[in-house]
């Protein structure tokens, strides 16, 4: 039985090979803002308010005219059919089943129809990442559009690869080639390796429009190496404007300044993220800078977070701090790696309780309930003025 988020990624270690396992657990670098993430989260503590009525505790939210169970979603990650066959579609029906939103990257291995028709009635939002052929983002969009996505998310903390120096270290990257280490890690592995062979192995199947040819086996290997667009400035939003008429949200955003340069350019939400420390290894942690971009949007769009959340004593101090909600990428990633979908739903599960019981105990009967003065810093954190 799970009781923590870490049980889920035990889970997950046991199930994966090592490459696997380090594709979706590790971060830049140093790993230091991957880190900060969670330990400027753990320096947050939470002030309650007592003698309220909690009978009932309401945890939804309301972002685009769609209501949300709870204030929490599933961030895009891509590959995930390296982690599970059928992964994207497995991690959609368990967000589904939880009735909160699930965002389906550039980068999944099912195709976006398929995965939206796997949970119509769920929120489905589409990840973009933009590469140098602007026209696979077009027609990306034109087949969300179709398919009835509800928001268009456009990464933008991914100009190039963050250094992530596990995966150089463990030679992940297309086409694949195993060295020895690598196939004894397989071995030792059987149950997921004998699921691959099964399956065969995952192809970035967005990337053509085409429903039977995969796309070239050198554009998925730029993917997966993340070469993007690097003109992809301001002014392209309005290329993106024109080809989607949705909700376009951006992700990645850790200025307040450029939260108010995207409100003029009319994005309609920003989510505050970096990228779970896979990026910039010296970016601040995304609680550290939200309420700055939350007081510069000032409510005209809704802001989100995500890296690093973990309980829901976190996404409570989030949304305390201004956030409409908060995205998690692997606590859901390895759910599914460890069982599947029953997994992902678990782990998604966990913190959903976790917040409900966190709400209770601060007296907030509802999300509405929460304000910047139920946070404050630890004072363990604070370098101490004087020892006795
Ligand atoms: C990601 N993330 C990501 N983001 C994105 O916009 N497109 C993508 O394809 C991916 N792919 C991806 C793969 C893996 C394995 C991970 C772990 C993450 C980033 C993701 O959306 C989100 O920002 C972070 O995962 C949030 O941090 P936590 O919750 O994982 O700590």
């Amino acid at each position: 039985m799970w009781l923590r988020m870490e049980d889920v990624r035990n889970g997950a270690r046991q199930r994966l090979p090592r490459f696997v396992f380090d594709y979706v657990d590790g971060g830049a670098e140093d790993e230091a803002c991957l880190h900060g993430n969670g330990s400027d989260l753990a320096a947050l503590r939470l002030l309650p308010n007592c003698l309220k009525d909690t009978t009932t505790i309401d945890t939804r939210v309301e972002v685009f005219g769609q209501t949300w169970s709870r204030p929490l979603g599933v961030a895009p990650v891509g590959f995930n059919g390296l982690v599970r066959p059928d992964g994207d579609v497995l991690l959609a029906r368990a967000a589904a089943s939880q009735g909160i939103p699930f965002v389906l990257s550039t980068a999944s291995n099912e195709r976006l129809e398929a995965v939206r028709a796997a949970a119509p009635d769920a929120v489905q939002w589409m990840q973009l990442y933009v590469m140098s052929d602007r026209a696979i983002a077009e027609q990306i969009v034109r087949r969300a559009a179709a398919a009835g996505y509800g928001a268009l998310v456009l990464t933008v903390d991914v100009p190039v690869s963050g250094m992530r120096e596990r995966d150089l270290r463990n030679g992940f990257k297309l086409p694949f080639r195993p060295g020895l280490r690598t196939l004894w890690d397989l071995a030792s592995h059987p149950a997921w390796s004998l699921g691959m062979a099964r399956a065969g192995s995952p192809g970035f199947v967005n990337l053509s429009e085409s429903t039977d040819g995969a796309a070239s086996a050198q554009l998925q290997a730029a993917l997966l190496a993340r070469a993007m667009d690097r003109s992809l400035v301001w002014d392209s939003l309005a290329w993106l404007r024109r080809l989607w008429a949705g909700p376009l949200l951006l992700k990645g955003v850790l200025r307040a300044d450029d939260a108010a340069r995207a409100l003029r350019a009319g994005v309609d939400g920003l989510i505050v993220s970096n990228h779970g420390g896979r990026q910039l290894d010296a970016a601040p942690s995304t609680i550290s800078v939200l309420q700055g971009i939350v007081q510069s949007v000032e409510d005209r769009v809704p802001v989100f977070i995500d890296s690093g959340f973990r309980r829901g004593s976190d996404v409570v101090k989030a949304l305390s701090l201004g956030a409409r909600g908060v995205f998690v990428g692997r606590p859901a990633v390895w759910g599914l790696a460890a069982n599947g979908e029953a997994g992902a739903r678990e782990a998604l599960g966990l913190i959903g309780t976790e917040i409900v019981r966190t709400l209770t105990l601060m007296g907030a009967a509802c999300v509405r309930d929460l304000g910047p003065d139920h946070v404050t810093r630890s004072w363990t954190s604070q370098p101490q003025a004087s020892t006795r």
